[in-house]
């Protein structure tokens, strides 16, 4: 199944319930690059083997400007031209390197996104910002441009670990809390390994959903000044704790939606139920609500966010399931719910 949407940065063919390697056999073999990461070129070694592809070291390191130097010699030596289509595998790391190597070869040429992995899927191969890392600051170098095409094939999802489909699953739920009270609903109903165990009609209609939260927000602000910030709910106290405890960027998303919760209480009128809700909802996807944080710590972190102005952050909170908005909170009202969370855990 094949649908496009435009965005201001370009069109998006999106091939839902496909096959990579069908789709690959249709691909130009003489105009096509494949990158990918060691662990996938070891697991899935025959899609790979009729391409020229470039294979780098699995994990977050890869994502730096040292490695966007090294794969644009290696694009040169395979004499890769503005007729060459970028074509990523993998999860969000692939993806993210792909779409802003590509975006600045040659000053562009066309890319593809194969997401493996569900949080690439529902979330970092879609939206049309791509980046690397400086140091620990993530994503700091960047381009918004968008794929010609994301292909989406659920068999990849039967190699993915457990820890992996949890950290899909904080986004997934994060739209859910945002955007969609049935879908809310829906999850708190099922749980993880109903996803696991079906990979079918039920797993493929989530991922669709998602992408459509996801692709509706996007169209309507590309570029981030509005609606796009409600993307971020549970992550501004997630990227404060992730590095701080070395937390998989999932776990520390659910922690930051519980904290997310409390203000919302506090300052947003929200029903104590939700935050009860959220927490059984977590555990059903193996993602904790509890964690042992320092908040002090926590705090010093969060003061040098980027969307701090001042005293303030503008954080996003709840309403009520499938309502966000944007509130601009004082540190001190920060602080106290995160002192109280501390001391609840
Ligand atoms: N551009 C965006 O809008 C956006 C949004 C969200 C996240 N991101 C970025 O995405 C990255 C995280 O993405 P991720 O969670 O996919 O992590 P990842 O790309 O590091 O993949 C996680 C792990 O799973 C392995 N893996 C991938 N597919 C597999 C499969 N099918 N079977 C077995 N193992 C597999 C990978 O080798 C890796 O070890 C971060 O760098 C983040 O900044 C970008
Ligand atoms: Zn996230």
């Amino acid at each position: 199944m094949q649908q496009s949407v435009t965005f201001p940065s370009g069109t998006v063919k999106y091939i839902f319930q496909s096959s990579c390697e069908e789709f690959l056999q249709t691909c130009d073999k003489q105009h096509t690059v494949l990158l990918t990461n060691e662990h996938l070129a070891g697991l899935y070694p025959g899609l790979f083997k009729d391409f020229k592809t470039i294979v780098i070291p699995a994990g977050e390191t890869s994502k730096s400007l040292d490695t966007i130097n090294r794969l644009t010699k290696e694009l040169l030596l395979m004499e890769a031209t503005r007729k060459t289509t970028l074509i990523g595998v993998g999860g969000g790391v692939i993806t993210d390197i792909t779409g802003f190597l590509a975006s600045v070869y040659m000053r562009g040429i066309s890319f593809g996104f194969i997401p493996t992995t569900l949080l690439g899927m529902v979330d970092a191969a879609i939206g049309g910002k791509n980046g690397v890392n400086a140091g620990l600051n993530k994503n700091i170098i960047g381009t918004i441009a968008q794929p010609q095409f994301i292909l989406f094939d659920t068999h990849f999802l039967e190699t993915l670990p457990d820890d992996e489909w949890s950290n899909g699953f904080a986004e997934i739920i994060k739209y859910a809390c945002i955007f969609d009270a049935d879908m809310f609903a829906k999850l708190s109903r099922n749980s993880i390994s109903y996803y696991q165990d079906d990979r079918g009609e039920a797993l493929k209609a989530l991922i669709e959903k998602c992408v459509a939260w996801k692709n509706k927000t996007v169209l309507e602000d590309e570029k981030e000044n509005g609606v796009r910030k409600l993307l971020n709910f549970g992550h501004t106290a997630a990227h404060a704790i992730e590095n701080m405890y070395e937390l998989p960027h999932g776990k520390a998303v659910g922690i930051g939606m519980v904290i997310a919760c409390m203000l919302s209480e506090e300052v947003a009128g929200m029903d104590q139920k939700v935050q009860a809700d959220l927490k059984k909802l977590l555990s059903k996807y193996h993602l904790p609500a509890r964690f042992n944080i320092n908040a002090a710590k926590a705090m010093e972190i969060l003061k040098m966010d980027k969307k701090r102005i001042d005293d303030t952050i503008d954080y996003i909170l709840l309403e009520k399931v499938g309502t966000a908005v944007v509130r601009s909170l004082p540190f001190a009202v920060i602080e106290n719910v995160l002192t109280q969370y501390e001391s609840d855990n």
